[in-house]
């Protein structure tokens, strides 16, 4: 009897030790079968919690970091060209002006669509002539903040880059201020448009008036996104994939040249930095003149950059993955892994901000008059 109870208490446990073995098992393939469904799919209330420290941030990233970017102010002010409603209204109505071109059939918003982030989509925008011309367009959106204006800097300001396309030959093909100057004058109604802007000239309507309220205009063109909530501390408002994209962005070196708040378009640096890229366009040395400023150019901004395509000042490049590689391989002399590629690809997406539906709104045109100058009398 007594050994019967010796090895029935002996068996049951061995039996109790198997039941043990057998719950923790299940329980652990439940869990990593979970983990691993909620990592398949992740998204932003599942994941951020377990896999961020108590900053809200993946590891890799800190507020010390994240210092180095900055989100984009409301507009881009200057003490040299104040701003007022009345120079944006005018300047809004001459952006969607086609009568601005000799043919009278491009505006500016002809090749930087505003519902379009702000670009044309072609490898090299097409002109008066539709003939393409020698570079990629760029977005006008946030393009105030840049250190300077076209692929070379030639442009210190919206202002004064805003004249470049109405007298380039090959884009809006006017070539002399007079002919802006008199098309816009046979136009009845800009005359009060232009005074009510300039109230305190005698002569409003000149090129540099024109250039002014485009310029003007232009400097609201803002589109903030989820990364500048992130970056003023809602730390939800990337994802933990979008945050290794950014910490993966920062350690292979993109922001020493992509920082501040447009994320670029603060600095001028070669294209081929560490290794040569092969290029015809000789940058900031057609400007400069000066050996070193070979291959130079403006570091692009990359807010709305998922949307920008084609790349590069010569639109030569079509997906932004081939982007980051070229990058990262002749600016930093790296060789990404394909998750590298991905994770940055991943983080450049944030950059994709909100249009300013209402504000870039085309408003009517002032109707053309009897002795408006139409296209074929401009001489
Ligand atoms: C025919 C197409 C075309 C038209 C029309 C056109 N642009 Fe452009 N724009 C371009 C191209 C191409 C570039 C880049 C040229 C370069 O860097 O040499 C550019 C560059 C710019 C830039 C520089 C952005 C930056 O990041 O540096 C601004 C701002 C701009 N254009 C505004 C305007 C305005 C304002 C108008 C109307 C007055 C206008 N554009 C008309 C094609 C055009
Ligand atoms: C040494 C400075 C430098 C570094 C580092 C750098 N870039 Fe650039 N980046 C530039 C310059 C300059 C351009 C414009 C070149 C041109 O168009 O000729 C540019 C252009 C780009 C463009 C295309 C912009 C457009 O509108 O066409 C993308 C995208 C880009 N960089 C992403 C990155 C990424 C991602 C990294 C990190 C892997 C990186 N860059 C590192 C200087 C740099």
């Amino acid at each position: 009897m007594q050994i019967a109870r010796k090895q029935f208490f002996i068996i049951s446990c061995v039996f109790e030790l198997i039941i043990a073995a057998m719950l923790l098992y299940n329980y652990g393939y439940v869990s990593t079968e979970r983990m691993r469904k909620v990592l398949n799919n992740r998204s932003i209330t599942t994941v951020v919690a377990p896999l961020t420290n108590q900053t809200g941030l993946v590891p890799g990233l800190s507020a010390a970091l994240l210092s180095m970017f900055a989100p984009l102010p409301p507009e881009a002010i200057s003490a040299q060209y104040p701003m007022t409603t009345e120079l944006i209204n005018l300047g809004r109505t001459l952006y969607y002006d086609p009568r601005l071109s000799i043919n009278q059939k491009l505006s500016c918003n002809s090749c930087h669509p505003l519902d379009h982030y702000g670009m044309d989509s072609l490898p090299t925008s097409l002109g008066h002539d539709g003939k393409p011309v020698k570079r990629n367009a760029q977005t006008v959106y946030n393009a105030a903040f840049h250190i300077a204006q076209f692929w070379d800097g030639r442009s210190p300001t919206v202002e004064e880059q805003a004249k470049g396309p109405m007298l380039s030959a090959t884009e809006m093909g006017m070539q002399k201020a007079d002919r802006v100057v008199r098309v816009l004058q046979s136009i009845p109604g800009y005359m009060p448009l232009f005074a009510t802007a300039f109230p305190n000239d005698p002569n409003p309507i000149t090129l540099d008036h024109t250039a002014q309220a485009i310029g003007t205009f232009e400097r609201r063109l803002v589109t903030p996104s989820r990364f500048d909530r992130f970056l003023a501390g809602e730390r939800s408002q990337l994802t933990v994939d979008e945050q290794r994209g950014l910490a993966t962005f920062i350690s292979v070196g993109c922001n020493s040249c992509h920082m501040g708040a447009p994320v670029g378009g603060l600095l001028y640096k070669k294209l081929g930095e560490v290794k040569p890229y092969n290029t015809q366009d000789l940058g900031r040395f057609a400007i400069t003149g000066d050996e070193q400023d070979k291959y130079v150019f403006k570091v692009q901004s990359l807010r709305n950059i998922a949307k920008t395509a084609p790349y590069l000042h010569d639109g030569s490049i079509q997906t932004l993955a081939e982007m980051v590689i070229i990058m990262a391989r002749h600016q930093l002399g790296k060789e990404l892994v394909q998750s590298q590629v991905e994770d940055i690809v991943t983080f450049l997406n944030t950059l994709t901000g909100d249009l300013p539906s209402d504000y870039i709104a085309p408003p009517p045109l002032p109707q053309s008059g009897p002795n408006t100058l139409l296209s074929y009398q401009i001489n």
